[in-house]
């Protein structure tokens, strides 16, 4: 842990420009600073440093963030990864508060732990690749299934000789402690004898996201069903199965460069695909995907593809693992190899560009994957058919994003000849559940629920919306609230009689739109809203770095683009050469965005209400109703309008 005042004194040492400057080649444009791209190959420099501001911004990927966030994007370091980093660079001594003597003990063993396993890799290797029994035996069983060398080397593949303490006796000659290596897997003890677990096995070493080995995977190369084809590492100090990947260590650039991440069932698969090229390839190595898994894919891609065999059990197992993803906010798609290959298989018999081309015109969308699947087996069933729709809601609940829950329900709606109503209404019923499940007796409203029609995904109609919106004004607020939030302003000017209090810009803003009960039609502009609110809400002040870190990928580079294109304040005063103070610039600013704002809701309301008062007349109803809310708006409007004119134009 780095104490909070460490942090501080880091990023106040960073200097955003210097850092960058040293992974890309800057030039002085303006106030920032220009260069070329680090995430992508292009010929225009579109990545801006601004050294004021302390951030950056990549139009190209549209990361943005500050000085830890490029060193944790560029360097995929985690956050106290690229504090350290910083923390060197800047020659800041990061005094890890003092470890207690249980930390310390643990540290040991974790340090034993891997310096056994480092032992063990080199030794198997060794065994592998220069003793008669493991040449013949080891190397020429890897070499037969088509492993090639420059594939054995760069996964460390070994051998553990066909004897009871073949690696026993070596370690313990070489000084380890028994209880360490006990904990590792690779020697066992029965009645006090000590004997190796892998005996006989070729050795597949699993390596941590800084390539250090935290444990094995020994397969047998005896056909006796009776023995477990692989053997798999305890799990100790060093090695926890549900937060590794296999393969990720070699992995990881590729699928941050190939913005996806395919996923396998295991050691073979991944090798194979390796050293065709497919190098964005991993494994989770037997055991069923788990949330930790697909985080640390996360931090490289956001899509991941499920590439598996035709076998009917296997991607019925997959199913729950599609749902994790999903929660997880990922991307995710499904490939099924022909004539029920694996991928190692597969890739036998292909070569590398007929296995990509494959792979680009499989991939199937999760939903049409699971509904062609379900569907498969409900055959018409109504009963059955009924449960399939359910489950199809499911998945598609857990997606927190809500546009492209629309566009999944849309998609839904036609695979499986339901209509978008019917679905809408269960998507919001199962939406409940989980929101319930969430917040157990909170009263807070989600925001999240569609309300029918939903969006269509046909371009045109697209289009139509977005005009239709009000983006424009509500992105206008966001970037005031950003950029100006501590300022203060008066709502009349000074020369007036009556002086009316200061008023801080994001209070007041955050007042007048949750007073009103308004809520921002634009899903990003909304989630980022109610994030300001509530972190303001909490912590009573606001702090531009918990937005430019924040976790989520869409929150995260929306404030900093809000931020990098700052409101021009001069485009409200053009009008009036006298106003020339930044002071009369801002009120304006504030008052007439949020008024402009307002002012078109309710244009929107009205244009809504007659419309309403139109179908209910020609249906025979009475119109006093309409009439009446008729007026009320048009009152409304005319108080927005004329504080606007006082305030502003006067
Ligand atoms: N596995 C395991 N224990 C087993 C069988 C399988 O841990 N008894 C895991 C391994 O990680 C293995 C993966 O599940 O890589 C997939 O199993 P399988 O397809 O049987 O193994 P392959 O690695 O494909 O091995 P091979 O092709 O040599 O049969
Ligand atoms: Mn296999």
């Amino acid at each position: 842990m780095i104490p909070p005042h460490k942090v501080d004194e880091i990023l106040s040492a960073a200097r955003i420009d210097e850092v960058i400057g040293e992974f890309v080649n800057l030039k002085r444009s303006g106030s920032s600073l220009k260069g070329l791209s680090p995430w992508s190959d292009e010929k225009t420099p579109s990545f801006m440093v601004s050294p004021a501001k302390g951030i950056f911004k990549d139009f190209s990927s549209g990361k943005g963030g500050n000085v830890v966030t490029f060193i944790m994007e560029h360097e995929h370091f985690t956050y106290p990864e690229a504090l350290r980093w910083l923390a060197k660079r800047y020659n800041v001594e990061v005094e890890e508060e003092k470890p207690s003597p249980e930390q310390e003990e643990a540290r040991n063993e974790r340090e034993s732990l891997y310096v056994i396993n480092e032992f063990a890799r080199n030794w198997f290797a060794e065994k592998m690749w220069e003793s008669d029994e493991g040449k013949n035996i080891g190397l020429s069983y890897f070499k037969e299934r088509g492993f090639k060398e420059s594939a054995i080397q760069k996964f460390q593949l070994g051998y553990n000789p066909d004897y009871f303490q073949a690696f026993t006796d070596t370690s313990k000659e070489a000084g380890y402690k028994d209880k360490y290596l006990l904990a590792t897997g690779l020697v066992k003890e029965k009645n006090g004898r000590f004997y190796d677990g892998y005996k006989g096995r070729v050795i597949f070493p699993i390596h941590n996201l800084s390539g250090r080995v935290i444990g094995f995977g020994g397969r047998t190369l005896k056909a006796d069903k009776n023995i477990p084809k692989y053997i798999n590492s305890p799990e100790n100090a060093i090695y926890d199965k549900s937060n590794s990947l296999y393969g990720l260590y070699f992995a990881k650039q590729s699928i941050a460069k190939e913005d996806n991440c395919y996923l396998v069932e295991g050691y073979t698969d991944v090798i194979s695909f390796h050293q065709k090229g497919i190098e964005n390839t991993v494994a989770s190595s037997g055991t069923a995907l788990t949330k930790d898994q697909i985080k640390l894919i996360a931090r490289y891609s956001q899509n991941i593809t499920l590439v598996y065999d035709g076998d009917p059990a296997g991607i019925k197992a997959s199913l729950r693992g599609i749902d994790l993803i999903l929660e997880q906010g990922m991307n995710v798609k499904v490939i099924l190899l022909p004539d029920n290959h694996d991928p190692d298989s597969f890739s036998k018999e292909n070569d590398r560009i007929e296995i990509k081309e494959y792979l680009g015109k499989n991939a199937q969308d999760f939903i049409a994957f699971k509904a062609a699947l379900l569907m498969e087996d409900a055959a018409g069933d109504p009963i059955k058919t009924n449960d399939v729709v359910h489950a199809m809601v499911n998945s598609i609940a857990l997606i927190p994003d809500s546009i492209l829950r629309s566009i999944y329900v849309n998609e839904c709606s036609r695979l499986m000849n339901i209509s978008e109503s019917a679905l809408i209404s269960e998507l919001n019923k199962s939406l409940r559940k989980n929101h319930k499940q969430q917040y157990k007796g909170s009263s807070r409203r989600n925001e999240d629920f569609i309300e029918a029609p939903v969006i269509k995904t046909d371009f045109n109609e697209e289009k139509k919306f977005a005009d239709d919106t009000i983006e424009h004004q509500e992105r206008d607020i966001l970037r005031i609230m950003i950029n100006y939030h501590d300022q203060k302003f008066r709502m009349s000017q000074p020369l007036d009689e009556v002086q009316t209090e200061e008023l801080n810009v994001l209070d007041f803003l955050l007042d007048e739109i949750e007073g009103d009960d308004l809520i921002f039609e634009t899903p990003s502009y909304r989630e980022l809203f109610s994030e300001v609110s509530k972190e303001y809400d909490e912590k009573l002040k606001f702090d531009q770095n918990f937005f430019i870190h924040h976790e989520k990928e869409t929150i995260r580079s929306l404030f900093v683009d809000l931020m990098t294109f700052p409101y021009n304040l001069d485009n409200w005063a053009r009008m009036e050469i006298f106003v020339t103070s930044e002071d009369q610039k801002l009120r304006r600013a504030v008052i007439e965005s949020l008024f402009a704002y307002k002012s078109k809701r309710v244009e929107r309301m009205i244009r809504d209400n007659q419309a309403a008062m139109k179908d209910s007349t020609t249906l025979g109803s009475d119109p006093t109703p309409f009439l009446e809310k008729q007026m009320k708006l048009e009152s409304i409007k005319r108080e927005i309008n004329k504080t606007l004119g006082r305030t502003v134009l006067h």
